[in-house]
């Protein structure tokens, strides 16, 4: 029957990545793979690797992170902001991969049924209020702390006239379409961004909060009944409990953080059956 899997955080730009993903196999025929954002910066490395998952598995599932979103400043005819988005979501869509702009998809196998929900919900720089009333504080002690994200300079909100008000509409969109789901259905809510504030009260710099989520989303874990959540993004891979539900912090990170972590091999997490890690 198969086990719902998830890895994130893939960074495939890194040579030691692009061997960890090659090695990437399902256990079984049946098995589904979420692929939690920040798979690369490029489009063409991240159509590489969700292809080369997509023959793998029986469905892979992906969700942007902000790396995906960067544009390069070489690149200033490249698309941006949403329009950049939407290329991925194109490239997804020949893979057979599905995205946030797909019907969410019902998980049939082992430990199921659950209706798996990829989100796409950005930050709003709402978790910066733990160091400062305002945005414009909290930017400029993550400033003065030398703890900026790339996002400040990369990430291009068009038509959106900044990142706020693009999460502010992938909000309400998602929220309008998890309050129709099927009742009773439990749900995995995968998002690269945690959707509960507490997973980045353990970040070494916690001026780097205000670009991790939104607390729009602080009750959906127990609003929308999710028997897991699944986000990345923090490079903190670990299990957590927020009101009695399951939060899964997939990502792989860079050669540099998961080389180091010799308590744990890198891999993939079973979300559904719940089970301890699967090795690669
Ligand atoms: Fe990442
Ligand atoms: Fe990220």
């Amino acid at each position: 029957m198969g086990t719902l899997l998830a890895t994130g955080d893939l960074h495939v730009e890194h040579a030691d990545n692009r061997r960890f993903v090659e090695a990437l196999a399902p256990g079984s025929e049946d098995d589904w793979l979420i692929v939690c954002g920040d798979v690369a910066d490029s489009p063409e490395r991240v159509e590489w690797a969700l292809g080369l998952l997509a023959a793998r598995f029986a469905r892979v599932i992906w969700v942007p992170g902000n790396h995906e979103l960067l544009c390069p400043r070489e690149e200033p005819a490249a698309p941006r902001g949403e329009a950049r988005y939407l290329q991925l979501v194109e490239i997804c869509r020949r893979l057979g991969v599905l995205t946030p702009e797909d019907p969410y998809p019902v998980w049939e196998g082992d430990g199921g049924p659950a209706l798996v929900a990829p989100l796409f919900l950005l930050y709003d720089y709402s978790f910066g209020r733990r160091i400062a009333p305002t945005k414009k504080e909290a930017l400029r002690l993550a400033h003065a702390a030398g703890v900026v994200c790339v996002d400040e300079f990369l990430l291009r909100p068009d038509p959106h006239s900044n990142r706020e008000e693009w999460c502010a509409a992938r909000v309400q969109e998602a929220e309008a379409r998890l309050e129709e789901r099927p009742a009773e259905m439990p749900t995995v809510l995968v998002n690269h961004w945690p959707l509960h504030e507490g997973p980045t009260q353990i970040l070494r710099h916690p001026e780097f909060a205000q670009w991790c989520g939104t607390t729009l989303t602080a009750d959906w874990h127990q609003r929308f009944g999710a028997a897991a959540v699944v986000y990345g993004h923090l490079h903190i891979p670990v299990t957590s409990w927020y009101d009695g539900v399951r939060f899964e912090e997939v990502s792989l990170g860079y050669p540099r953080e998961w080389s180091a972590r010799g308590w744990r091999r890198p891999g993939l997490r079973a979300i559904l059956p719940e089970a301890g890690q699967v090795a690669a």
